[in-house]
C-alpha cells in the first residue's frame, strides 16, 4: 500500500498513514524524506518498533548519533530515553520534568542535529505536549527591512538553559557555539531563523542592550501561535522533526504521572551556513 501524506493544515506538519515503520522500503524512505522536507514535522500513529527497528527507521533520514547517556530503560546506545520514571528517586531518562522553553537541539554545538524521531510509550493524561514553530515561515513573513537587518549577523548559543535570556550569570565554561542568525537549508534553499529563548546568549555584532532586545523580539516572533503546531501525544506516535526548520518546546505536566519516550537523533551532514 502506498503511503499517504495528509498535511495538518496549520503552519507545519503532516500525518503519514499506510506505513508500518518495522519495514520501510527505499521508496517509502524517499516519500518520508520528501514529506519531512516539505512539512518539517511528520507523525505516524500506532507504531510498535523495537529499539533496533526505531534506530533503523531513523536511518531513513540520515546517520544516527549515539546517545550521550544510555538509559536502563533501553540499553541501546543510539536510543535516548526521555522520561520522568525514577528508581530510588533518580530519573532513569533525560529531560525528566516539566515545561521546556522553545529551543533548537544541540544549537550550542558546531554541528547541531538534522532532526530526531520520538516514539511515545507512556504519556500523562494532560500536558507534556510538544510545540513546534516553523522557523522558515517565521523568516519568510518578516518585513523586508528586518530581513536586511539580520543579514550577516551571527548568534552565540550556550548550553545553559534559560540563563541567557533572563540576563542571568553566564558560566563561560559551558559549551557554546556561534552560528549564522539566519541559515539556509541546503536541501530546499529556504532560509530559517536560528534563534531560541532557551539558549541564545548574544548576537555578536550588536552591543549588549541591542542584542538582548533583538533576541527577545525574534523569539517572540518565532513563538507566535500562528507559526506553532502543538502536538498532543498518543501512545504509539512516532514524530520526526527537522531541527533546522523548527524550534520546539514542551508544555508542563504533572510529576505524579509517567512520561516515557524513546528518541533517535539524526546527524546532519552539513554545518549551518548563511
Ligand atoms: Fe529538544
Amino acid at each position: 500500500m502506498p503511503i499517504t501524506v495528509t498535511p495538518f493544515g496549520g503552519p507545519l506538519g503532516a500525518e503519514i498513514s499506510g506505513l508500518d515503520i518495522r519495514s520501510v522500503s527505499p521508496e517509502d524512505a524517499q516519500a518520508l524524506n520528501e514529506a519531512f522536507l516539505e512539512h518539517h514535522v511528520i507523525v505516524l500513529r500506532d507504531q510498535k518498533p523495537t529499539d533496533q527497528q526505531l534506530v533503523d527507521f531513523g536511518k531513513s533520514f540520515g546517520e544516527i548519533k549515539k546517545s550521550r547517556f544510555v538509559s536502563p530503560l533501553s540499553g541501546h546506545d543510539q536510543i535516548m530515553v526521555i522520561s520522568n520514571i525514577r528508581e530510588d528517586g533518580k530519573p532513569l531518562g533525560q529531560l525528566p520534568d516539566g515545561e521546556m522553553w522553545f529551543h533548537i537541539d544541540q544549537i550550542y554545538t558546531a554541528q547541531p542535529c538534522r532532526g530526531a524521531a520520538l516514539h511515545a510509550l507512556e504519556i500523562p493524561s494532560e500536558g507534556g505536549d510538544t510545540c513546534f514553530s516553523n522557523t522558515v515561515l517565521a523568516y519568510e513573513t518578516l518585513p523586508d527591512a528586518t530581513k536586511k537587518r539580520l543579514d550577516g549577523l551571527t548568534a552565540q548559543h550556550s548550553f545553559q538553559y534559560g540563563a541567557t535570556t533572563i540576563g542571568g550569570k553566564q558560566d563561560e565554561d559551558r559549551p557554546r557555539y556561534t552560528h549564522p542568525l539566519v541559515r539556509r537549508i541546503p536541501d530546499t534553499g529556504k532560509k530559517s531563523i536560528s534563534i531560541c529563548r532557551l539558549m541564545t546568549d548574544r548576537i555578536n555584532e550588536l552591543p549588549d542592550t541591542e542584542s538582548r532586545a533583538l533576541i527577545g523580539e525574534l523569539c517572540d516572533h518565532v513563538e507566535n501561535p500562528k507559526f506553532v503546531y502543538q502536538h498532543k501525544w498518543q501512545i504509539g506516535d512516532i514524530l520526526v522533526w527537522d531541527n533546522r526548520c523548527t524550534s520546539h518546546a514542551r508544555t508542563d505536566f504533572s510529576e505524579t504521572e509517567r512520561r516515557f519516550m524513546k528518541r533517535v537523533t539524526i546527524a546532519d551532514k552539513d554545518v549551518p551556513m548563511a
